[in-house]
């Protein structure tokens, strides 16, 4: 069953379209043609269900989200003749989205575009809030701009040929979604798991549903990230850290990232030990890590290269209980010191 739902943000309204198909893209463009963004991988597998438009294909991976690609995009679009009438679809995952998003915003001061959504994280997390941009010099996503896509198609059939770490990626995200603000999610995925893991469209299609709404709903009260929106970064302090030393996914590294998060609100009094077991318990039957043996030192260095970022204090996300999350100002040092001990045990 197909699902609409609308997203004001200020440079425009986006529309997700939850359960739509790629093959039915045509409806939502509202020119004749677009002109397709894609990667190799989803090239080979899906192009028979693309319309035929010209393609621009990019590599994969982080390394693949750079300038150079989006100047790669540029000699490109100025070969097919783009001007300020083309309209660029981004069909991928959040690398496409991010390099697509991010071209089409500023070939010519900015062009139309849209997405199609081909990963769980991308449907459930890149598809809501208008982030676009690139990674630049070792740091990831510090060149881009805000820039509403038109409309995100999430086909959830096409999460059927991705491989298992992309879907526990996308799983974590959701994870956090439940975590941070909706314990009935966090309830769902609880009696689901098996189905869920098993990509049973109803349940995934809820999944993508419930963590567009939390997103959606956090964004729309501060699309800048001045304040609420922090608590989406829940659990991304150490994951990024976590991230950046094992190499796993995104979402696998957020995973043990939010159960640090979790021992510090525990440690701090805010949550029950009772509830950082239910949270354990719910990422490992859904196979994610709770922890990964890592030297606290590597970690805390992590910790560091984002302080080049935003100085000395970090608004470090910690739970009030379940469904409720609370964003502290603290000190780099202070965290570091405060974590030793989880990040040992
Ligand atoms: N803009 C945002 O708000 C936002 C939010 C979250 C993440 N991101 C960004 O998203 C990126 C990660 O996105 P991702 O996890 O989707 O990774 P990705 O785009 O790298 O996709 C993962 C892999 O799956 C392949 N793939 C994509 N769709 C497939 C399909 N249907 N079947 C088989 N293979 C498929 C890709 O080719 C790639 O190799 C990061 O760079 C992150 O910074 C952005």
């Amino acid at each position: 069953m197909m699902e609409t739902f609308k997203i004001k943000g200020s440079t425009g309204e986006s529309t997700l379209l939850i359960g739509e198909k790629l093959k039915n893209l045509k409806q939502y463009v509202p020119t004749d043609e677009a002109i397709i963004i894609t990667d190799e991988k989803v090239w080979d597998i899906y192009r028979n269900d693309f319309p035929a438009w010209p393609v621009i294909q990019i590599g994969t991976g982080e390394s693949a989200k750079t300038i150079e690609t989006v100047e790669s995009i540029y000699g490109q679009l100025l070969a097919m003749e783009a001007d300020r009438t083309s309209f660029i679809v981004g069909v991928g995952g959040g690398i496409v989205c991010d390099v697509a998003g991010f071209a089409a915003s500023t070939y010519m001061r900015g062009l139309r575009f849209g997405f199609v959504a081909t990963t769980l994280l991308s449907q459930v997390d890149a598809s809501v809030g208008g982030k676009n941009g690139v990674n630049y010099q070792g740091y990831k996503n510090i060149v881009g701009v805000f820039n509403q896509p038109e409309f995100v198609i999430c086909d959830i059939d096409l999460l059927k040929s991705l491989p298992e770490k992309q879907i526990l990626s996308g799983l974590g995200e959701v994870v956090k979604h439940a975590v941070i603000a909706d314990m009935d999610l966090f309830n769902f995925i609880e009696a689901n798991y098996q189905g869920i893991l098993a990509l049973e469209n109803r349940l995934v299609e809820r999944l993508v549903h419930d963590s567009i709404v939390i997103k959606s709903d956090i964004v729309n009260q501060d699309e800048k990230e001045g304040g609420v929106r922090r608590k989406l970064n829940f659990g991304h302090t150490f994951g990024h850290s976590f991230e950046r030393i094992t190499g796993v996914t995104h979402g696998e590294a957020v995973s043990a990232g939010m159960m640090v998060a979790a021992a510090l609100s525990e440690k701090k009094g805010h949550l029950s030990h009772a509830e950082v077991h239910r949270m354990t318990g719910l990422l490992c039957r859904l196979n994610l890590p709770t922890a990964f043996s890592t030297d606290p030192t590597a970690v805390a260095d992590g910790l560091k290269k984002d302080k080049k970022r935003s100085g000395d204090t970090i608004h470090f996300v910690l739970l009030e209980g379940l469904g409720r999350a609370v964003v502290e100002t603290m000190s780099i040092a202070d965290l570091i010191l405060e974590t030793e001990d989880i990040l040992k045990a």
